[in-house]
């Protein structure tokens, strides 16, 4: 699914750069991806990705 339309980033390119590049707020994901720094209209959705894919990790790591 597109998150923002404008550079044509998709969730699972936000979740690969969270997951493999470390990215864990919109500052570090706009650094990468360039998520938000034109309309801004992604922006609530770019953070709840990194939000989610963050939590999801973290939930992940206390089951193993
Ligand atoms: S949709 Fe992301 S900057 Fe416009």
């Amino acid at each position: 699914m597109y998150v923002c339309m404008c550079y044509g980033v998709t969730d699972s390119q936000i979740r690969e750069a969270v997951n493999t590049q470390g990215v864990g707020n919109l500052r570090e994901l706009r650094a990468h991806l360039n998520v938000g720094s034109q309309c801004g209209k992604c922006i609530q959705m770019a953070q709840q990705v990194i939000d989610t894919t963050i939590i999801d990790d973290s939930l992940f790591k206390e089951v193993s």
